[in-house]
C-alpha cells in the first residue's frame, strides 16, 4: 500500500472513530437524562395513592399541590381499560399517551402521545379495584437537549475534520507529491539507461522532501556527467588506437599485395609495425592508469620529500643525457603526505617532456620548495615552449600541441607520444588534492609544477 493510501486509510479511520465517539457520547448523556426523570418518576410514584389524591387536589385549583406537578401527567387507567386524564403538565394540557396494553409492572417505558409530536417516559402504579394510577413526564427537554448536544459535537467534528484534512493536505503537497514526483523521475532516468539528465521540481530546501528532491537532482546530474565523460573517454580512446591500427592494417595489406619487394622493404615495415604496436601498448597502459586514477582511495599516502625525489630524477636524467646541464633547486622543508609511486610517476613525465621537447644539450632545471602550507614541485626547460592559446589544453586527454612547427621546434624529431602523459600528472595530483599547471613563453620553454600540501617537517612513523 502506498504512503498516501495510507495515510487516507488513517485519516478515514481517525474520523469514523471520532464520529463514533462523538455519537457515544452524545447517546450516553441522553440514557443519563432520561434515568433522571426515571428516578423522579419512581419518586413521584411511591404511593400511587397519595400520588392521585394531590393530583386530584391540584385539579381541583389547590395552588400547593399544583405547584408540586406542574410538569407530570397523571391519569387513571379503569379496569375496563378506558384511560381517565387527572391532570396534564401546564406546558402542554392537551398531552395524554398511548398506552399499548402491556405498561403493567414493566418500569418505565417510552411511549407516544396522542396526536404525536412528543414522547413520554410512563409507568402504571396499582391502585385498588384493578384501576392503576398512569403517571408520565415529557421527554421532550431531554431530546432538545440531545439534540443540541449533537449539534455541538457534529460542529467540533467537521472543525476536527478540516483540520485533519488541512494537514493532510500539507503532507501530501511538502511530503508524499514531491516523493512520487522523485518516484517517476528516478524511473524515467532508468529507463534511458542513466542518460537522461532529468531533473525534478524541488521544494523548500527546509523540508525532507526538498532536500532528497536536490540531492537527486545533484545525483543525476553526476551521473549524466559521468556517463558523458565515460562516452568521450571511450571515443577519444578509440579514435587514438584507430590510427595505428590503421597503419597496421595498412602495412599488412601491402605484404599481401606483394607491395613490399626487397627484403629492406619488408624489414622496413617491420620497424614501423613494431613502433606501432609499441605505441599502441603505451596508449592501453596509460588508459589503464589514468582509470586506476579516478579513484582516490586507491592511494598509499606516506610522508615523501619532494626534494629527494627531484634529487633521484635528477641523478637519473644525468645518467641518460650526460650532455644536459641538469640543475636542482631546494629551499625549505619538502615533505608531504603522498604515494611515493604515483608522485614519481607524474614528475618522471614531466621530466620526459621536458627532454622530448627541448633541444639535446640544452639545461632542465629541477626545483622543489615550500610556499606557504603547500610544497611545490616543477620542472623548468629551455625548449620551444608552448602557445598561450594552447596553454589550457595541454592537460587534456590525447591533446597535442600541433602548432609545433611554429614553435620553432624540429617537429619530425620528436617522438609520438600517447598525449596521455600530462593528462596522467593531472590526474595523480587531483587524486591527491593538490594542484598543477605550468608557465611556457614559446621558443624560450617552459616550467610545469605541481603542488601537494606539506607534512609539517617531521616524517611520522609509518603506518
Ligand atoms: N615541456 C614541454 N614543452 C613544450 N611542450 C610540451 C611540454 N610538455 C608537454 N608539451 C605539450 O603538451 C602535449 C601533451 O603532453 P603529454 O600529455 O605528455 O603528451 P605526449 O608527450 O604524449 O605528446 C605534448 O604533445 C606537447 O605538445
Ligand atoms: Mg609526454
Amino acid at each position: 500500500m502506498t504512503l498516501r493510501r495510507r495515510l487516507a486509510v488513517a485519516i478515514t479511520a481517525l474520523l469514523v472513530v471520532t464520529a463514533l465517539a462523538f455519537v457515544g457520547v452524545a447517546l450516553s448523556q441522553r440514557a443519563y437524562l432520561i434515568a433522571q426523570l426515571d428516578e423522579r418518576l419512581s419518586t413521584l410514584t411511591t404511593d400511587g395513592r397519595a400520588l392521585l389524591a394531590i393530583a386530584n387536589r391540584a385539579d381541583a385549583g389547590n395552588g400547593a399541590a399544583a405547584g408540586l406537578l406542574t410538569d407530570v401527567y397523571i391519569g387513571v387507567l379503569r379496569a375496563n381499560g378506558a384511560l381517565v386524564t387527572v391532570l396534564t403538565p401546564n406546558a402542554d394540557p392537551g398531552l395524554v399517551p398511548v398506552l399499548l396494553g402491556n405498561e403493567r409492572d414493566a418500569g418505565p417505558l417510552t411511549r407516544a402521545i396522542v396526536g404525536g409530536g412528543e414522547r413520554v417516559r410512563l409507568v402504571e402504579v396499582p391502585l385498588n379495584g384493578g384501576r392503576y394510577a398512569v403517571v408520565a413526564l415529557s421527554i421532550a427537554g431531554v431530546e432538545a437537549a440531545f439534540r443540541r448536544l449533537l449539534l455541538a459535537l457534529g460542529l467540533a467534528w467537521l472543525g476536527v475534520a478540516a483540520v485533519i484534512g488541512l494537514v493532510a493536505y500539507w503532507v501530501d503537497r511538502l511530503g508524499l507529491r514531491p516523493i512520487a514526483r522523485l518516484t517517476s523521475a528516478a524511473e524515467h532516468v532508468t529507463a534511458s539507461g542513466g542518460r537522461a539528465p532529468v531533473q525534478v521540481e524541488t521544494a523548500d530546501p527546509q523540508t525532507e522532501a526538498g532536500r532528497l528532491g536536490h540531492a537527486f537532482n545533484a545525483m543525476v546530474a553526476t551521473t549524466a556527467a559521468g556517463q558523458e565523460e565515460l562516452r568521450r573517454f571511450v571515443a577519444d580512446a578509440s579514435h587514438e588506437l584507430r590510427t595505428p591500427l590503421t597503419t597496421l592494417r595498412g602495412y599488412s595489406s601491402l605484404y599481401a599485395a606483394g607491395g613490399l619487394a626487397s627484403s629492406e622493404q619488408v624489414a622496413d615495415a617491420m620497424g614501423r609495425i613494431n613502433a606501432e604496436a609499441t605505441r599502441m601498448g603505451r596508449i592501453v597502459d596509460d588508459l589503464l592508469d589514468l582509470t586506476a586514477l579516478t579513484d582516490s582511495a586507491a592511494l598509499e599516502l606516506r610522508p615523501l620529500d619532494l626534494g629527494t625525489v627531484i634529487e633521484e630524477l635528477a641523478a637519473d636524467l644525468r645518467v641518460r643525457n650526460p650532455d644536459r646541464a641538469v640543475v636542482v633547486e631546494r629551499t625549505g622543508a619538502t615533505i608531504v603526505l603522498a604515494d611515493p609511486d604515483r608522485i614519481r610517476q607524474a614528475l618522471t613525465a614531466l621530466v620526459a617532456n621536458a627532454v622530448k621537447y627541448s633541444p639535446d644539450g640544452s639545461p632542465v632545471v629541477l626545483g622543489a620548495q615550500r610556499l606557504g602550507p603547500m610544497v611545490r614541485a616543477r620542472v623548468t626547460d629551455r625548449g620551444r615552449g608552448i602557445p598561450v592559446e594552447e596553454l589550457p589544453r595541454v592537460f587534456d586527454r590525447f591533446y597535442r600541441v600541433r602548432s609545433a612547427a611554429a614553435a620553432g621546434a624540429p617537429a619530425p624529431a620528436t617522438p609520438k607520444g600517447s598525449g596521455l602523459g600530462l593528462a596522467i600528472v593531472a590526474a595523480i595530483v587531483s587524486a591527491h588534492g593538490g594542484r598543477y599547471g605550468v608557465d611556457s613563453v614559446p621558443g624560450r620553454g617552459s616550467t610545469f609544477w605541481l603542488e601537494l600540501t606539506g607534512s609539517d617537517g617531521a616524517v611520522p612513523a609509518r603506518a
